[in-house]
């Protein structure tokens, strides 16, 4: 019988893990569980920094960027000794299951805790990158998609106005999903994202075709796992003859007020994850696929995610 359930956040911070803090405590005490916040992720856990939360622990969170829970990445807890000491301190806590909110990292450690150690796990997915399996979209990535959009508008006003080649390089370690995103919805005109790799020489021709018909801006969205963004920029100058600027877009993609997008599906996925726990189902992280939410176990959501690039791709070329 579950009474009390532990909620972290983990990893790199999202927009909206606040949202997702709040449903879970809020959907918890509904349903009559107890409910404590582990601060700073695995590493709180280990360091048993808890405390217990209730209606006005989670007020006015709802629209508030990062995670009042704070977050870290934890190395000690890839150990077995760190595991078993955390494991310990949930028992002693008498902390019956968990919520872990966050990326694949987290996902990972869920997956020890819970089929190594036997401690209910259930995850949400909080990842600005949203490249995780089962789901359509995780908890972050659309405020993420709109921080760099507002940026690069910004940056496209100077690019017009001076007739100047940007390359904005964006966030993504293996997932050109915001890239991609950003790229079409700001009227990019080149994307370089991980899943496709990229051809320079085919980007000259495009810059030199674009040249003859009076076209000299230019809007490079590179996603970090590609390429590096003053590389190409340098490249770029070096082969063309005209100053190329690199921005680096960096941690402003992750802060900031959650978009409304956001905040709804963390709500969702919130109380979901706390549904499953109601019905003794671990292991399993909450999603969102067609609209419609649902679980699928945490082995296969860390299993590396394919998007769509392809077509994407194409069209943005189409468009130039
Ligand atoms: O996973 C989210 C993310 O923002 C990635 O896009 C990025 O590569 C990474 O985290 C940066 O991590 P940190 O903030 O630890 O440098």
């Amino acid at each position: 019988m579950i009474k009390r359930i532990g909620v972290l956040t983990s990893g790199g911070d999202a927009p909206g893990m606040n949202a997702a803090i709040r449903s879970v405590v809020r959907y918890g005490l509904h349903h009559k569980l107890e409910v404590i916040g582990i601060l700073r992720g695995y590493a709180g856990l280990i360091d048993e920094e808890m405390k217990p939360l209730d209606h006005r622990s989670v007020a006015g969170i709802i629209n508030r960027g990062g995670t009042i829970l704070g977050s870290a990445r934890c190395d000690e807890f890839v150990t077995e000794e760190g595991q078993r000491h955390a494991v310990e301190v949930l028992k002693r806590n008498k902390v019956d299951a968990l919520v872990v909110i966050g990326g694949d990292g987290t996902y990972r450690g869920a997956i020890e805790l819970w089929e190594r150690w036997h401690i209910p796990c259930v995850g949400v997915p909080g990842t600005i990158d949203n490249d995780l399996n089962g789901t359509d979209i995780t908890i972050g990535a659309d405020t993420a998609i709109n921080t760099a959009l507002e940026a690069i508008d910004k940056i496209q006003d100077s690019a017009t106005s001076m007739d100047r080649i940007f390359v904005v390089e964006v966030m993504g370690r293996e997932c050109g999903y915001i890239a991609i995103q950003v790229a079409l919805a700001a009227g990019a005109e080149e994307v370089l994202v991980p899943e496709l790799g990229y051809d320079l020489e085919e980007m000259l021709r495009d810059i030199e075709e674009g040249r003859r018909r009076g076209k000299f801006s230019w809007i490079i969205v590179v996603a970090e796992g590609a390429a590096k963004g003053e590389e190409i920029a340098k490249k770029i100058t070096e082969l063309t003859g005209s100053e190329t600027k690199a921005d680096i877009l960096g941690h402003i993609q992750r802060g900031g007020n959650p978009t409304a997008w956001d905040r709804i599906l963390a709500t969702r996925l919130g109380a979901a994850a706390v549904d499953l726990i109601l019905k003794n189902e671990f292991g399993k992280v909450v999603v969102s696929k067609d609209g419609m939410i649902n679980a699928v176990d945490l082995r296969l959501a860390v299993g590396k995610k394919r998007i769509e690039a392809d077509s994407y791709y194409q069209l943005i070329r189409d468009l130039i």
